[in-house]
């Protein structure tokens, strides 16, 4: 059977933590939408692993890690991660695949998503710049190309040629850009040919029978609830179903093996990018937080606008991904406030909204509703049980639970394994 885990917010909740804590739980863990825009980090014995493609449980030996069908998977990524890997000789050998069905990501789209955000002017994304988008456009527009398909050298060249005949004059014609040199791409992409053939795998059919084995699947989201293309705060958005959703695509598996859906959230929000975001706080407090939490993206470096816990976009992201329970990651970052405020509702032209409003104009110039708690400013990061946390942390994680309408049932309190407290 299938769990799933998925971030309530907007990506970095510390999905990569979570992961390789249950990762000890499962037989195979799995990557299911997105691509080298993911930085999911994970610490263990002080040493840190930053993975953008591969599945956060590779350190966990022996555990069998897959790349679905619904990720893009960029190769020069791929190899340095492998690289990385290697030289902290984590063995991969026979426990790492990609799906055959799954899209690659060449040159030409990282070119096109960095031009076209410049084109985009006032009103640029804020991408990672990693070629996301562009390679799920190509996908849609059938002109990606598969990692089945680059493995045949005559069908690779082909579809190619025809890519690139309709990029060139798009960089050619509307943006005035330096075209792309098809033998260029053709010649440097050949060495990942032969290195990846070893990788590649009908994963779909592989979990279908390894689950009527009997054996347990960790399928890990990337991104978070509210960059999902469809739900998310569009258009600033990733390119891809982030929501537990995705994983019946994104892995080629039927929903009915799917037995349970665990949330991962942050105890304040954050967000890389451009978009609206109602608990931001700007000023001193924003910034102590940022520094308590190296809020600094994993994949760009960039620094995360940092806000309070907004509980109705979690309630939302609770509901739409069916979430069972939830992880609430870094609280050990809010230790020394003296007040905590917890986002619970919006207020838009005198209406009052209870439940996130799909609407962008109301979401984007709306008023929080906030409810203030005392802080705590005890180091908890020690804590080895739930009875040893102030009283005010136990507080603050009851009063979310209550109005997010789901049970917390983890609590992180570091970025290492033994920093993480079932409750
Ligand atoms: P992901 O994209 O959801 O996997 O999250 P990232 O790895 O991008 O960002 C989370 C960051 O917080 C990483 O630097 C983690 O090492 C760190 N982290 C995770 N959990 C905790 C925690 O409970 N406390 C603290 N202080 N750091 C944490
Ligand atoms: P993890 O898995 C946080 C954001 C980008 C941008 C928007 C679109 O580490 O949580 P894209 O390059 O996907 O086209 O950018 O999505 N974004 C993330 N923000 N965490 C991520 O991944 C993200 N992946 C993309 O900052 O706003
Ligand atoms: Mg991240």
């Amino acid at each position: 059977m299938i769990k799933v885990v998925v971030g309530t917010q907007w990506g970095d909740e510390g999905k990569g933590k979570i992961i390789d804590y249950f990762s000890k739980d499962v037989d195979i863990i799995a990557r299911y939408q997105g691509g080298a825009n993911a930085g999911h980090t994970v610490v263990v014995e002080g040493k840190k692993y930053i993975f953008h493609l591969i599945p956060s449980g590779i350190l966990h030996k022996g555990k069998i890690c897959l790349i679905g069908n619904g990720v893009v998977v960029d190769p020069v990524s791929f190899f340095n991660e492998i690289s990385y890997l290697k030289k902290n000789k984590i063995n991969i050998e026979g426990r790492l695949f990609i799906a055959e069905n799954a899209h690659l990501t060449f040159p030409y789209h990282k070119i096109l998503d960095q031009i076209e955000e410049v084109q985009k002017k006032g009103k640029k994304i804020g991408t990672t710049g990693r070629g996301i988008g562009v390679t799920y456009v190509d996908k849609f527009s059938r002109i990606g190309i598969r990692l089945i398909d680059f493995l045949e050298e005559d069908v690779f060249k082909e579809k190619l040629k025809m890519a690139l005949e309709i990029k060139n004059y798009l960089l050619k014609k509307y943006y005035k850009e330096k075209t792309i040199d098809i033998d260029e791409i053709y010649n440097t992409y050949s060495v990942y040919r032969r290195k990846l053939k070893n990788f590649s795998k009908n994963i779909s059919l592989y979990i279908y029978e390894e689950i009527k084995k009997g054996k347990t699947i960790l399928a890990e989201g990337a991104q978070g609830t509210f960059l999902d293309i469809d739900f998310g705060t569009y258009p600033y958005v990733t390119a891809s179903n982030t929501i537990s959703g995705g994983v019946c695509t994104g892995l080629g598996v039927s929903p009915k093996y799917i037995e349970k859906v665990i949330g991962v959230s942050k105890a304040y929000t954050t967000r890389v990018g451009m978009g609206p975001f109602p608990t931001e706080i700007k000023g001193e407090i924003g910034e102590k937080i940022r520094k308590a939490g190296n809020e600094f993206g994993a994949t760009t470096g960039r620094p995360r606008r940092c806000g309070w816990f907004d509980s109705i976009l979690v309630k939302f992201a609770c509901k739409i991904n069916g979430i069972d329970e939830i992880v609430m990651t870094k609280l050990d970052v809010l230790t020394g406030l003296r007040k905590i405020k917890i986002g619970i509702g919006y207020k838009y032209k005198g209406n009052i909204y209870k439940e996130y409003p799909l609407n962008q104009k109301i979401f984007s110039n709306c008023k929080v509703i906030y409810e203030t708690i005392d802080g705590w400013n005890e180091d908890i990061s020690k804590v080895k049980s739930y009875k040893e946390l102030p009283a005010s942390t136990k507080k603050y994680i009851k009063r979310i639970e209550e109005v997010i309408e789901t049970k917390i049932f983890c609590v992180s309190i570091g970025n290492s394994r033994e920093q993480t407290i079932l409750l």
